[in-house]
């Protein structure tokens, strides 16, 4: 008796083993999916450290949650977005575009190109001078593809980039850091406010076009979030805690006209190329109902000074809070690293509500069939 079960657990082990060394075979940079990310600061993971702006977020307490408890460029305490769908998917982060780490097999991991501060337009965010604007991000992905290509030849390039997943994150700073920057800014002046997405959706149609004839074939769109709700809102436009009403008015009209937009290019391509994620409902059930979420302040946030901590950068003299997973915003802008988690988790498994046409799990096993 006693022998079989040395023989049956030693069976299992073998099995284990087995199993085991198949997964680490199979998760080797041939069989892994590639992950590109294009956008702003929600899902920038340093890029921005390697430039001359004020937009960067590579200093305590930035960071301080990571694994590495080292600021990264990450707008986050801990891990942001893009780092919870790289592990979804059972891949390892994506390096900065710009980082000098990215060479040889870290390339077919996939890049971020994402830089903090930018938006759809060209003139947005222009207060933090040298960022990388969407056009040139774009540009970036061509000559990372060139790059690749002189790695593994240009067929094996291709089956990459058409199989690798893409998240784009846009939007935001086109209201924050452009049309309500200042009262009376440049384009508040052009256009009221409903004319004014309209344009900033008609530009974004041309972006995610450009990034479908790049070679990308799932692609993410994140909507704008709860922008009115954000800390710095509610320090600079709030006289109750309430979230600014014009604000949200913005996200609300942006948000279902990038539905519009995915859907009609998704006709136009006769795929579901595009998929739309609705991060302001997302954001919006954990700022409504902290508390269902462990949140114990959608509010205040943990890094910053004045009123909700909502005024300023995150330095190392600010507030700062000591259990950063009691908090739904790190900084006056940002989700802390347990709300990027929930966020992620809707993306992965969220209803239609939430994710259209479909969630990311779902996408990701009609991907597996497709043998992409
Ligand atoms: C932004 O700049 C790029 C490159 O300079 C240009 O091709 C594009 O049309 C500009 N976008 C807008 C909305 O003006
Ligand atoms: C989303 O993903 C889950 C799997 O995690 C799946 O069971 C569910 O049916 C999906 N929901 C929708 C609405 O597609």
């Amino acid at each position: 008796m006693a022998t079989t079960m040395v023989l049956q657990s030693y069976h299992i082990n073998a099995v284990i083993i087995l199993i085991l060394a198949f997964t680490t075979s199979f998760k080797g940079t041939e069989a892994q999916r590639a992950f590109f990310v294009f956008g702003d600061s929600l899902v920038d993971n340093g890029n921005n450290n390697y430039l001359a702006t004020t937009a960067r977020a590579d200093a305590y307490p930035y960071g301080i949650d990571y694994p590495t408890r080292q600021p990264t460029g990450r707008f986050s305490n801990g891990r942001n977005i893009p780092d919870f769908i790289s592990e979804a998917i059972g891949a390892e982060a994506t390096l900065p575009y710009l980082s000098p780490q990215l060479n040889g097999q870290r390339l077919l991991v996939g890049a971020n190109f994402a830089s903090a501060g930018i938006g759809i337009l060209n003139d947005t965010g222009i207060q933090f001078v040298n960022i990388i604007r969407i056009f040139r991000q774009l540009q970036y992905f061509q000559e990372y593809q060139q790059r690749v290509s002189g790695l593994i030849g240009p067929a094996r390039t291709q089956r990459l980039v058409n199989g690798a997943l893409v998240l784009i994150t846009l939007g935001g700073n086109d209201f924050v850091n452009n049309y309500y920057l200042v009262p009376y800014s440049a384009r508040s002046r052009q256009y009221s406010l409903p004319d004014y997405v309209r344009y900033i959706i008609s530009e974004y149609k041309k972006i995610l076009r450009r990034l479908h004839d790049l070679g990308a074939r799932r692609v993410i769109v994140t909507g704008t979030g709860p922008i009115g709700c954000v800390p710095a809102e509610l320090a600079q436009r709030s006289t109750n805690g309430e979230c600014s009403p014009e604000l949200q008015r913005a996200a609300g009209l942006f948000n279902p006209q990038l539905i519009e937009i995915i859907q009609q290019l998704n006709n136009e391509i006769g795929e579901n190329v595009f998929i739309g994620a609705n991060t302001r409902q997302m954001a919006l059930n954990f700022i409504t109902s902290p508390g269902a979420y462990g949140f114990v302040t959608s509010k205040v946030a943990c890094c910053g000074q004045g009123p909700y901590n909502g005024l300023g950068l995150c330095t190392p003299l600010s507030n700062l809070c000591p259990n950063r997973d009691i908090n739904a915003f790190w900084d006056a802008f940002h989700p802390s690293e347990k709300a990027n988690r929930i966020i992620v988790n809707q993306i992965m498994s969220g209803t239609t509500e939430y994710m259209y046409p479909m969630n990311l799990s779902t996408a990701l096993a009609l991907d597996s069939n497709k043998n992409i």
